[in-house]
């Protein structure tokens, strides 16, 4: 103990600080699957036609064409995107607001909270597409005519096929896109719950701990949710295009934004926003809540300290 140096400040290791992210994020994403596989579907039917399935009748046309593991179809390719884009994303945005305190000795600004998230997302999505560009295969392959459909058997499958059948670079289609996505949503969910936990001290004179985490998430879900879908969307039909004659169907994020303004409506780019809200805002919540018990287990039971959040 006498060893020890006094002066120094007790802190969670860096690598713990990927892995806690990671674990909140894996956790999350475990439970909140089956949401996640319903709004993928909705996206990818295009307006026209057929009247689309309300979320309810897709997830029971999951469960009556595979039984209950329809509703679990791609959760390997979730969690190896969440360990990986998560993780790295969670894990530098911590590790930087950290770094921002023992700088300047204080809170970070709204400024530096955005920069700080939207480079941790660039960074996390990056490294993270090739296990998206799988998910959303493995998510849309059931709506396919079974003539069309990839039958991919796992994520590794679904990885090494893409790379042999079409190339290794086929595992970034869609980088601009998830990159372009990943800031927007980091901004919206890790730039906002540090200021929503801010103002909810400061403001409402909330002290740390669960209630806390529970306010400022549900603050950050639900900015979350309204900034990302369209973007979201976007993402996924790019993921997702045909060639028509020889040429993709989108030349990038604001070309799918515009077309679909255009031909679907405005309010289309929120296609599926209940199912979004209903699936953003609790696994916000569960981030957070999990990042955040973790993190305070860590400084009582290890460091044996009352937690000194830097979130
Ligand atoms: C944040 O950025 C905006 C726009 O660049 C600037 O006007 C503002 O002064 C900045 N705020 C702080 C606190 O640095
Ligand atoms: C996937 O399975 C269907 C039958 O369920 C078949 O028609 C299709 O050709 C298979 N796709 C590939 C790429 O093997």
């Amino acid at each position: 103990m006498s060893e020890q140096k006094q002066d120094a400040e007790k802190k969670i290791p860096t690598p713990l600080k990927y892995a806690f992210g990671g674990t909140a994020a894996v956790t999350a994403a475990c439970v909140m699957h089956p949401l996640d596989l319903v709004k993928t579907r909705m996206q990818v039917a295009s307006g026209g036609g057929a009247k689309s399935a309300s979320p309810i009748e897709l997830l029971k046309a999951a469960v009556k064409n595979d039984g209950i593991a329809g509703l679990y179809k791609g959760l390997s390719a979730s969690v190896l995107r969440q360990s990986v884009y998560s993780t790295t994303r969670i894990g530098v945005y911590t590790s930087l607001t950290e770094y921002y305190h023992e700088l300047y000795k204080t809170a970070p600004t709204v400024n530096a909270t955005v920069l700080m998230a939207a480079f941790a997302g660039a960074v996390g999505a990056y490294v993270g597409t090739p296990a998206d560009v799988g998910l959303v295969r493995m998510l849309t392959d059931a709506r396919l005519p079974p003539a069309d459909r990839r039958n991919y058997t796992s994520v590794f499958n679904a990885l090494s096929r893409i790379t042999k059948e079409e190339g290794v670079l086929a595992l970034w289609r869609g980088a601009v896109p998830t990159v372009g996505r990943a800031i927007v949503v980091s901004i919206a969910q890790l730039a906002s719950y540090t200021q929503f936990r801010h103002l909810a001290k400061s403001q409402l004179g909330m002290g740390d701990g669960f209630n806390l985490h529970l306010v400022a998430s549900i603050g950050s879900g639900l900015l979350t949710a309204t900034a990302s879908l369209p973007v979201d969307i976007a993402k996924t039909r790019i993921q997702n295009m045909k060639m028509i004659e020889g040429k993709p169907e989108y030349r990038g994020i604001l070309d799918v934004l515009v077309k679909i303004s255009r031909k679907e409506g405005f309010l289309a780019l929120w296609r599926g926003y209940t199912p979004y809200v209903l699936r953003v805002v609790p696994t916000t919540i569960l981030i957070f809540i999990i990042l955040e018990q973790l993190n305070t287990a860590y400084f009582k039971y290890v460091l044996g300290e009352e937690y000194k959040s830097k979130i």
